[in-house]
């Protein structure tokens, strides 16, 4: 009433009045928002001094301006409750608060209770509980980057938390993808970024948490098939390696001969062959992964020059024995005599020297290393099973040593078995 006229007030007055009332509607303003679930009921507190009010009115604030939920007028009459709120607004006039029930998000907003001489405004924000977080990796290679995403499907999220390992993660690692995902970088991912990470979100009402083991692979998928080349080409040259051994082992007299000496010479040139084209290969996917090096190029050179060597070998004793059994001219016999063991030893020097260096950035991650050994028994297998058909057969020639001379040269209508002078059948 003393506001109805302010200009017949003293300025200095006026300044008094406003700095006495400012207080005052201060403690009008509800303390903070209310938060309530989806469906659940709310009780708005209604003025303090309402002993002393003789009509109360609650309104709601939305866009379109205040819209009116109750009017109550002294003691007598019933309150009078707007159609919109019956069955859900229950008034009680001994202290005037309204409780509100089956909330639903549509109620958000401001209400306002207005009685003689004050008006009080409260905030309600009527959410759906959050939905447990999904939390998941990207591929997770070390020394690449990578992330892991905390996703809410349902309801609205007011933050999302992570932890690693029990611990906080600093806010500054995480970003918010949308309002409900957030991203924590992994730029590049380390063997210290393994750990069990949580992350936890939540709203005014309610709070999820969801963990996940992390592991960082050390090994991309282009090295692990580099690898895996690596260890077979070490097994195909093992086994060459004894089919290059066990003729020269034996005594001059019993050595093996003829048809046979020559499936097994194919046989393990073949077989070096391919170790050195899978060597080879693998070194070429080495470097396209971590660049090239001289360590890598240089057998790589080599390994190419046996390759075509042997491969060289293995189609001259398939296809044209008559220049294999010429082979062993003093030259051409040194070529074949150093080329395979040559290879072997090539293969076998830098497929240790990549599987060693495949190693060492295995141990940039936290995974165990690639259980290798179902490869290499399978692989040696299969390898050498020619290997031991060529041996059962060299006993049966040497067990029945007549009957097998003859049918032998009678069968084969090679030049080959017309051996050079050190090869000669004993007859
Ligand atoms: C007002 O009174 C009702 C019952 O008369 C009670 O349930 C409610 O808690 C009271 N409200 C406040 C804000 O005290
Ligand atoms: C309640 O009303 C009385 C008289 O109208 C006033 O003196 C008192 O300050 C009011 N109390 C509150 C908390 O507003
Ligand atoms: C998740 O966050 C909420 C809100 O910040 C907090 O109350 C709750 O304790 C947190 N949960 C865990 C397990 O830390």
């Amino acid at each position: 009433m003393l506001l109805c006229r302010p200009a017949e007030l003293p300025g200095p007055t006026w300044l008094l009045l406003a700095g006495l009332l400012l207080p005052f509607s201060a403690a009008l303003e509800a303390s903070g928002p209310l938060h309530r679930a989806v469906g659940s009921s709310v009780l708005l507190p209604g003025l303090q001094n309402i002993t002393h009010s003789r009509s109360t009115r609650w309104e709601f604030l939305s866009g379109s301006g205040p819209q009116p939920i109750l009017q109550h007028h002294g003691a007598v009459l019933p309150p009078a409750i707007h159609p919109a709120y019956t069955g859900r607004a229950l008034f009680h006039p001994s202290n005037g608060s309204l409780l509100l029930e089956d909330v639903q998000e549509s109620d958000s907003g401001t209400y306002r209770v207005t009685g003689d001489r004050e008006s009080l405004e409260i905030q309600l924000e009527v959410l759906y509980p959050v939905s447990r977080p999904q939390l998941w990796a990207s591929n997770l290679v070390a020394g690449a980057p990578g992330q892991l995403v905390c996703e809410v499907s349902e309801g609205r999220v007011d933050s999302i938390s992570w932890r690693k390992d029990g611990q906080p993660l600093a806010p500054g690692r995480v970003s918010w993808l949308s309002s409900s995902s957030s991203v924590l970088l992994l730029s590049p991912a380390k063997r210290s970024d393994c750990g069990s990470y949580s992350c936890n979100a939540s709203n005014g009402i309610s709070w999820q948490e969801t963990s996940l083991e992390v592991t960082i692979e050390g090994l991309s998928h282009r090295l692990k098939h580099t690898l895996r080349m690596a260890v077979v080409a070490v097994v195909f040259a093992v086994v060459s390696a004894w089919g290059l051994i066990i003729p020269v082992c034996q005594s001059q007299k019993l050595r093996i001969r003829g048809e046979l000496w020559r499936w097994l010479s194919c046989y393990t040139c073949g077989l070096v062959c391919m170790a050195c084209i899978l060597d080879g290969t693998a070194g070429v996917l080495w470097m396209w992964e971590e660049g090239p090096s001289v360590a890598v190029i240089l057998p790589e050179i080599t390994l190419s020059y046996l390759t075509v060597v042997t491969f060289l070998v293995a189609i001259t004793a398939i296809f044209q024995p008559a220049d294999f059994s010429h082979l062993k001219s003093k030259k051409a016999q040194r070529a074949m005599g150093y080329a395979a063991p040559g290879a072997v030893l090539a293969v076998l020097l830098s497929s240790s020297f990549l599987i060693r260096s495949i190693y060492r950035r295995h141990e940039g991650g936290c995974t165990r290393f690639m259980d290798v050994t179902v490869l290499v028994a399978s692989t040696a297998a299969v390898v050498a099973l020619p290997l031991l058909a060529i041996g059962l057969c060299y006993q049966r020639t040497q067990s029945c040593p007549q009957e097998q001379d003859g049918s032998w040269i009678d069968k084969v209508s090679f030049e080959m078995s017309e051996p050079g002078p050190k090869d000669t059948i004993p007859s």
